[in-house]
């Protein structure tokens, strides 16, 4: 079969397809012919030799986590799934033995790891982490909905967001950027976007964001959220100064979710702010595999429309990863292997 691998952690010059031998699913595994396969800015990170979680001692590396595709064949003992299955990978990986696997949620498992191999025509996986699709999900809005939807619905979840409060989203125009905003309005709450790009600025108001704060400069975005209210709550996959922005701008009681750092990895808060203001920082990371069944039945229903800002095919992933690099995306970048 043929692989987008990671062959060095240069960038995405470092992409390229080669041939691996077809995979045989064991005990407990299942092959999925990939359709598509979304990327997220976890598999940028590895590609630029920067990840927190994934080392790349061994190259090549195919990473993509979000597979969606049909059954090929499964391993013995399978009998969730079958071949010609349509199915989702819930990119989780628990040990299933630990506190946090016995009693929930999963996603805090002791030994947490993700799924990588969907940059690839076939991919192993884990059976018991397949999710059925709906004939009515075509396969690359699926592929959208695993780790970006996932994570923004998980941190929904826990800053306990409800109809008519309002939150704000620093970075709004990406894949967990996109998906807070759309899940938000799903829940009936209201959403605060920042986009340092006009024509996403646009785009972000097409999809139900009821403020564009167009900026990049933390006390512009300050000034600006200050005059259209307190946030209930903060979805911050940004970090860096966004964090301290994030407290800032809170009401008191208010709660922030922090998922990730791509506008660095420190912040300097204001200590104060956090104990006078009761407010909650809370981290967390993707979500569980219930979560995702519930995207795929809001999708189903048509409550949320994952936005594919492209489709790329096998070899054109590198490309991919140069427009995530460019922030020239709005929402997800969909390989079709
Ligand atoms: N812990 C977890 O489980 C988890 C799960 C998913 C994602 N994450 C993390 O969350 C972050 C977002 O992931 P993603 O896949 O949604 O990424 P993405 O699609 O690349 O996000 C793009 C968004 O980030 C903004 N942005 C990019 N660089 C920025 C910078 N230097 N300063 C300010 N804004 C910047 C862009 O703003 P413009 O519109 O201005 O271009 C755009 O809104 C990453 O750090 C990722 O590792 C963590
Ligand atoms: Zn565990």
């Amino acid at each position: 079969m043929r692989v987008a691998a990671f062959t060095g952690t240069d960038g995405p010059d470092d992409v390229a397809v080669q041939e691996q031998p077809d995979p045989t699913p064991a005990a407990g595994e299942a092959v999925i012919e990939v359709a598509a396969c979304s990327i997220n800015h976890h598999d940028l990170w590895i590609l630029e030799g920067d990840s927190g979680m994934v080392g790349t001692d061994e190259l090549p590396f195919v990473s993509g986590l979000d597979v969606a595709g049909e059954v090929a064949a499964t391993g013995p003992d399978v009998d969730s799934v079958a071949s010609g299955d349509r199915v989702l990978l819930c990119p989780n990986e628990t040990c299933g033995t630990c506190r946090y696997c016995r009693e929930g949620p999963e996603n805090r498992c002791e030994q947490y790891s993700l799924y990588h191999g969907g940059l690839a025509e076939q991919a192993l996986v884990d059976a018991d982490r397949l999710v059925a699709l709906p004939e009515s999900v075509d396969f690359t809005d699926a592929a959208a909905l695993p780790t970006a939807y996932m994570t923004a619905y998980h941190m929904l979840r826990r800053t306990d967001v409800g109809a008519n409060d309002l939150v704000f989203i620093p970075g709004a125009t990406g894949g967990v950027g996109v998906a807070g905003v759309q899940l938000v309005d799903a829940l009936g709450a209201r959403s605060i976007g920042t986009t340092t790009s006009a024509t996403k600025a646009d785009r972000l108001a097409d999809i139900g964001a009821d403020h564009v704060v167009e900026s990049g400069a933390i006390d512009e975005i300050r000034a600006a959220v200050d005059e259209i209210g307190e946030p209930d709550a903060v979805l911050n996959h940004l970090g860096g100064d966004y964090t301290q922005l994030g407290l800032a701008l809170l009401r008191q009681g208010g709660r922030m979710a922090i998922c990730g750092r791509t506008a660095g990895d420190r912040s300097t808060i204001e200590i104060p702010q956090l104990y006078l203001g009761h407010n909650q920082l809370i981290g967390s990371t993707m979500g569980t595999q219930p979560d995702l069944e519930t995207l795929v039945d809001l999708t189903a229903a048509g409550a949320i429309d994952p936005v594919v800002n492209d489709e790329y095919a096998l070899d054109e992933t590198g490309q991919a990863f140069a427009d995530m690099q460019r922030r020239d995306a709005f929402g997800k970048l969909v390989v079709q292997p």
